[in-house]
């Protein structure tokens, strides 16, 4: 067991200067729907080149909203990757629809697009790719396949706030209708909890401001002066079922400081997952992540695969136990969505990915995030190493 504290598989990197901007607006006359979110917006927005941007309180309410927005509805099918968290697939069925999986490609993990198109009926409205780990999904191939079939992309970018495809930031909306970021405290920024949805379009972008607040709105052909004369000037509307998704001034005046840092946290990331790449690449036990060559990972998570044909004392479980027992607080990522119990009872079945399902047999995710200090690095090394 390791002496000091266990490292975890990621977690925040957070300094002083975002408690002193926290606490400045904690001072001042706006705790929640003050100037930080827009301000944070506008750095997600010049970060990414995307035109809007929408800070909600999760990445969940983000999807939810986006998946709100495409008019995902009852009797739409939405095909997405079976290998990541429920919520990429929870907010289809928040809306009434049904979530298809689609299964993935063996070097990234991403969806794949020949396996998106196979999938395609006359139901389905939209794709939801993950860019698993970090590493972005095949977004051209994918939005052709889209473009296609006149289906909607929503990016699940909750990993990969920082990545690169054909040098574009992930997030400027390139391939894709809308974008979603996650800033909860493992990913490439945080705020504590919450989430933003990117778009380059108008009516997305109105439609996603008033879906985060209830589904009112302030601004009509009631606000020209004259209007407003009769109606009064504090008149607004609820035009849909909208929700509270509001994010706080608190949370984004830590974003904001966050995104000031966070080409700095990718350069940590990828100086370790470099050092892990080299290291790692002679254990004959361990299959390492792939970087594609038109890519940049952010480097959400190091994921890697016990050898299916290495001895069985390299059991994916034994290994996994002993560096957790070592002091690496490793993880699974992912169990395939369609094998909770919950999905089970909506009828989905195994068998229905057996590369998403081979994959989850077999990975772990290692250690990696910009707070390690080189000395946990050499700690990791030399433990998974010693296996
Ligand atoms: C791929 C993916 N999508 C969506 C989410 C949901 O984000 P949040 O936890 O901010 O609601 C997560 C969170 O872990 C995630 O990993």
């Amino acid at each position: 067991m390791k002496d000091t504290k266990p490292i975890p598989y990621s977690r925040q990197y957070i300094e002083k200067d975002e408690i002193q901007e926290i606490t400045k607006v904690l001072k001042s006359d706006w705790i929640t729907q003050g100037p930080k979110i827009r301000e944070f917006e506008d750095a997600l927005c010049s970060y990414t080149g995307a035109r809007y941007a929408v800070a909600v309180s999760s990445g969940t309410a983000a999807l939810h909203i986006a998946c709100l927005a495409a008019e995902i509805s009852g009797g739409s099918e939405v095909i997405s990757s079976p290998i990541t968290f429920a919520a990429s697939s929870n907010c289809v069925l928040y809306c009434g629809g049904r979530p298809v999986f689609a299964d993935i490609e063996t070097d990234t993990a991403n969806i794949d697009p020949i396996e998106i198109e196979r999938h395609i009926t006359g139901m389905t409205k939209a794709i939801i790719p993950v860019h698993f780990a970090g590493h972005p999904a095949a977004l051209e191939r994918i939005n052709a396949v889209a473009k296609k079939n006149n289906l909607i992309v929503i990016e699940d970018a909750a990993h990969a706030l920082g990545a690169t495809y054909q040098d574009t930031k992930i997030g400027s909306c390139r391939y894709s209708d809308m974008t979603v970021f996650s800033f909860h405290p493992v990913k490439s920024i945080t705020t504590g909890e919450g989430g933003a949805v990117l778009t380059n379009s108008k009516e997305l972008y109105r439609k996603l401001l008033m879906l985060r607040n209830h589904g009112i709105t302030k601004d009509g052909p009631w606000s020209t002066p004259e209007a407003a004369e009769v109606k009064g000037p504090w008149y607004y509307e609820q035009q849909f079922l909208g929700f509270n998704y509001r994010i706080t001034d608190i949370q984004c005046a830590m974003g904001i400081i966050q995104m000031k840092r966070l080409d700095s946290f990718i350069r940590r990331r990828r100086e370790i997952a470099t050092e892990y790449n080299k290291v790692f690449s002679g254990l004959s036990w361990l299959e390492l992540p792939r970087e594609r060559n038109e890519i940049n990972s952010a480097w959400h998570l190091y994921p890697v695969r016990v050898n299916k044909k290495a001895a069985p004392r390299y059991k994916r479980k034994k290994v996994f136990n002993q560096l957790r027992q070592k002091g690496l607080l490793v993880q699974v990522h992912y169990i395939p969505v369609y094998l909770h119990p919950y999905y089970e009872s909506l009828g989905y079945r195994k068998g229905i990915c057996p590369k998403a399902e081979d994959f989850y047999e077999r990975e772990i995710s290692i250690p990696l995030h910009p707070s390690m200090k080189n000395k946990d690095v050499r700690y990791v090394i030399e433990t998974v190493k010693g296996i």
